[in-house]
Formats: structure tokens, C-alpha cells, sequence
């Protein structure tokens, strides 16, 4: 499963891809607003730190608009990937873009009939909504196991992009459901790695290396 980061804070982006742990990044205008910087000189930086897929999402809701601002999007690096809603406007901008060859994230996926529609679009990935549907006292995780079967089924080969993922048992529940990628606030990544026995363990062996009075560079 690859990893993305789902921020458009540069300082994280930076950090955690100098750790390896990045395959791309997703960005939605939520993510652009907090972040605060501008939109377009914000994907221009992070598509040159992170080599990978960056998704950019369009702000207008009409096929026209939205392949209007996809060319824009588009023209900033080879590695953005165009972020459209699923609405019907929506899917007919990913089948157009599909056809002109460039990647499309079809985004605010919530059901296994949105999942199909995106499929059929020829969405190089979906993003179903976990966070969101447990908000709302529904299952997250049964909709990514639904889609992969789904897909499999089928022979779709959009990728699941497991998205609104709030915590470390997103991320392992995920994967377990085969999803393709999951993208998560830094903070979720960060967690991934705790775990109190390691932080313990670690303690110990550096207290009871220091008695050896010993250096393994002399
Ligand atoms: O990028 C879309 C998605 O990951 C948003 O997550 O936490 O705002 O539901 P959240």
C-alpha cells in the first residue's frame, strides 16, 4: 500500500518525505486554506519535493470550469494528478481527462455505486471517505472492503485511495482491505511508528550500553 501524505504543509511534506515515507500527497481546498499559502505556488513546491503523484482539486463544479482549471493544474509539474468531485459534471471531466492522458483522483466518494461510477470514468484512483462515514455512524472500512471486491470482481483498475483516514487503525485496517493507497495527516504517519515497548526497550538498551563503557566508533 502506498503511503501519501494528505496536507499542504510544506514543512511536513519536507520532513516526512526526508524519511522515505512518501509515495505523493493529496491536497484539497480545506488543506490549501489552512495551510494558508497560495494554491498554485503551493502544489508547484511540493511536486518538486515529492516526485510521486500530487493531487490538486479543481474549485469549480461545472465540466467546463473544471477542464478549464485542470489544463492550469496540469501545466505545473508532469506529477499532479487532477482532483475532481463525484458528481456527474465530475465524472465527465475524469473521462475526458482520462482520455487526454492525465491522472484523475475522483474525490468524496461515499457509496459503492459512487465507487462503480469512478471506475467506469476510468479514475486512476477513488477516494472513498473513511473518517467521514464513521462520523456519521457508518462504516468506513466495510465501504473499502466492498470496493475491493468490487473491483476485483470486475477488473476495474482504479486504485482505492483510502482517504479521511483519522488514525493509526485506519491505516492497518485499510491495508488489511486492500486498499491501494492510503493518505493521511502527518500526524497519523508519525504515529504509525510508536509503539511503548519500542520507546521502553530502547531506553533500556541505551542505559545498559552506556555500563559497557564500550564505543563502536573508537
Ligand atoms: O483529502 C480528503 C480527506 O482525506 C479529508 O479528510 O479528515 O477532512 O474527513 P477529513
Amino acid at each position: 500500500m502506498d503511503f501519501f501524505a494528505d496536507t499542504a504543509v510544506i514543512d511536513d511534506i519536507r520532513e516526512l518525505n526526508g524519511y522515505g515515507l512518501l509515495d505523493g500527497v493529496t491536497t484539497n481546498p480545506s488543506l490549501i486554506a489552512k495551510s494558508g499559502g497560495d494554491f498554485l505556488d503551493t502544489i508547484r513546491e511540493i511536486a518538486q519535493i515529492v516526485p510521486g503523484p500530487i493531487s490538486a482539486e479543481v474549485a469549480a463544479t461545472d465540466y467546463a470550469g473544471m477542464m478549464a482549471e485542470a489544463q492550469v493544474l496540469s501545466a505545473i509539474a508532469e506529477n499532479v494528478v487532477i482532483k475532481v468531485p463525484l458528481t456527474l459534471d465530475g465524472l465527465k471531466a475524469c473521462r475526458a481527462l482520462r482520455a487526454a492522458g492525465t491522472q484523475v483522483n475522483v474525490t468524496l466518494c461515499f457509496s459503492i455505486n459512487q465507487a462503480l461510477l469512478a471506475a467506469k470514468a476510468g479514475a486512476t484512483y477513488v477516494s472513498p471517505f473513511i473518517g467521514r462515514l464513521d462520523d456519521i455512524n457508518l462504516d468506513g472500512m466495510e465501504l473499502i472492503h466492498a470496493i475491493r471486491a468490487l473491483y476485483d470482481g470486475q477488473g476495474f483498475d482504479t486504485q482505492i485511495l483510502a482517504a479521511s483516514i483519522r488514525n493509526p487503525n485506519h491505516v492497518s485496517d485499510a491495508a488489511l482491505a486492500g486498499a491501494d493507497v492510503a493518505t493521511m495527516p502527518p500526524d497519523v504517519i508519525r504515529a504509525l511508528v510508536k509503539h511503548p515497548l519500542t520507546d521502553k526497550g530502547l531506553a533500556a538498551f541505551i542505559a545498559d550500553w552506556k555500563q559497557t563503557g564500550q564505543k563502536i566508533i573508537k
